[in-house]
């Protein structure tokens, strides 16, 4: 929920450095509406999938300091690691497997409050608590997955869902 902020849903308040930074992304609809126009802006006339889907993962890191955001690529029967920012993490995953194989398998957006419940996530980074995995659906197959995770648990919401979801379209129509 937007409007509800607590040091439950967001432990890292108990940090008094990062209250001016929790307050401004209690809101993230603002900087996501930018963050798709920076977007669109980039991948014009750019037609190098490696290239824009590393600018498009380096706006999001920027303007939300995700813990962790990147793609993992369908190749064959694994998502293989992409571009990402954030700490080293697995280069492969099954179809079905983790959230991430999850959401392929599901073609849909997976939003997990709690990864410690999630039967079968795969611990790249033990510091995540939660995330969302949103399918690039290109041809009516899953071309790719856009994989993010926070350090706060219960982090994402509908807005996060809305806005990633309107990025991967625009990943799809990438070659
Ligand atoms: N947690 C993911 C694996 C990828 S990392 O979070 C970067 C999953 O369960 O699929």
């Amino acid at each position: 929920m937007d409007s509800l902020v607590t040091t439950d849903n967001y432990p890292s308040l108990l940090s008094p450095a990062n209250n001016l930074y929790i307050c401004i992304m209690n809101n993230r609809q603002p900087a996501y509406e930018e963050a798709v126009k920076e977007i669109r802006a980039m991948i014009e006339g750019e037609p190098d999938l490696i290239a824009n889907l590393s600018n498009t993962v380096a706006v999001l890191k920027e303007k939300f300091n995700f813990w962790w955001i990147g793609f993992y690529l369908v190749k064959g029967d694994q998502l293989v690691l992409g571009p990402f920012q954030g700490p080293v993490a697995c280069t492969r995953i099954g179809k079905g497997k983790g959230v991430c194989g999850s959401s392929w398998e599901q073609k849909q957006t997976i939003l997990v409050a709690n990864v410690h419940q999630f039967p079968g996530h795969i611990a790249c980074s033990a510091a995540s608590n939660s995330e969302i995995v949103v399918p690039v659906i290109k041809n009516n197959e899953v071309a790719m997955v856009l994989d993010v995770d926070s350090i706060d648990y219960d982090y994402f919401n509908e807005t996060d869902k809305k806005y990633l979801e309107e990025i991967a379209v625009l990943m799809a129509s990438l070659s």
